[in-house]
């Protein structure tokens, strides 16, 4: 099948109308991957929705294709965003194909070098400040609200929307919803549109059951669980560097109506479950992303799951965004002379 991307394949479930540009960079159809070896173990079935193959390497390309579709639609032709990194690649990438111009607003020091890299060559105007990410939103929510610019960031409803796709793609492929859908929370948009994506294909007849949503913040950048916003956030996991969720409330609410919850992960967690999930399974993610896991991991030794749930874990972005976090983790490459007898050293040794 040649992928139409989001907006075109499931576009009965978005506000798509004769007027919306069916804008598409391939976004969405994202592998569902069952983790062999962790299921085994765990006695349970996982699997992984790498979100990291979307086009920009995120999941945010599933909001923004809609968002910026919208902003087409209506006449704009200036988009912004504030951003730990992911929602400003896909911002600049979908601007450059659909001739907007695009501002981002980030925190400086605190985003991956990958994303940067993505914001700068894609042709938006990138603004480093001196704070952090919610800074930056209360920026640009004020600039957009005073000025002819599109907010882009997931207080624009149509970015919500567009991320629903991913939870009819689960279904899709299972058959049916999830036992649990695990998912890193950070500024909260995206549990807040997959509990909705659930919901509309269940109601819609294309899918039985509903999932538990079992959401994970960084431990330094938990408001939602302490229940009292962070000034300071603080994590090794930077997309999710946020003392302020813009849907707080909604993900709570998709947490209590699913009789799910959010909890809490700290960032050693967070690693050790990166470098499982890359040296067992084969699959690079970003720290933020393997909240999921680390979440996972941490209730099942408290024997949350029942034997053979379903689980699926939502890898939000490719590990390539955040070389610099991976390669601080692992011993550095042996280096040696170019010689033969010094190299098989190395590989027979231990
Ligand atoms: N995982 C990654 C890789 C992210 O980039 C983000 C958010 C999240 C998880 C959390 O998702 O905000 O919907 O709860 N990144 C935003 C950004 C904040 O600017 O790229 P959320």
């Amino acid at each position: 099948m040649n992928w139409p991307g989001i907006l075109e394949k499931y576009q009965e479930f978005l506000p798509i109308t004769d007027k919306t540009p069916l804008v598409s960079l391939k976004e969405g159809n994202t592998p569902l991957i069952k983790g062999q070896n962790l299921s085994e173990e765990l006695g349970i079935n996982i699997y992984f929705k790498y979100e990291g193959l979307n086009p920009t390497g995120s999941f945010k390309d599933r909001g923004m294709v809609m968002a910026v579709a919208k902003a087409v639609e209506e006449g704009s032709t200036a988009i912004m965003c504030a951003s730990t990194g992911n929602t400003s690649a896909a911002a600049a990438a979908y601007a450059a194909r659909c001739g907007l111009t695009c501002s981002v607003v980030i925190p400086e020091g605190n985003i991956a070098l990958g994303k940067l890299a993505q914001a700068l060559i894609y042709g938006a105007k990138v603004i480093a400040i001196k704070g952090n990410f919610d800074d930056a939103l209360n920026i640009v929510r004020s600039i957009t609200e005073k000025n002819p610019i599109t907010l882009v960031n997931s207080l624009n409803p149509y970015r919500i929307e567009g991320q629903t796709s991913s939870a009819y793609e689960i279904c899709d492929v299972l058959g049916d919803a999830p036992d649990y859908l695990a998912i890193p929370v950070g500024n909260a948009g995206n549990i807040t549109a997959y509990w909705r994506g659930f919901k509309r294909y269940q109601d819609a007849g294309r899918s039985k059951n509903l999932p538990q949503m079992i959401g994970f913040q960084a431990e330094g950048a938990s408001p939602i669980v302490q229940d009292k916003i962070v000034e300071n956030p603080e994590t090794i996991a930077t997309a999710i560097r946020i003392g302020n969720p813009a849907s707080w409330e909604k993900a709570v609410q998709a947490a209590d109506e699913s009789k799910g919850f959010i909890k809490a992960v700290t960032d050693e967690e967070i690693l050790a479950a990166q470098r499982l999930l890359a040296s067992r399974e084969g699959v690079f993610a970003e720290p933020a992303s393997a909240a999921s896991l680390a979440g996972v991991l941490k209730q099942h030794q408290e024997g949350f799951f029942e034997k053979g749930s379903t689980v699926v874990c939502v890898l939000t972005g490719n590990g390539l965004k955040d070389p610099n976090t991976a390669i601080k983790q692992v011993s550095e490459p042996y280096s040696v002379p170019a010689d033969e007898d010094a190299v098989l050293s190395i590989v027979n040794g231990k």
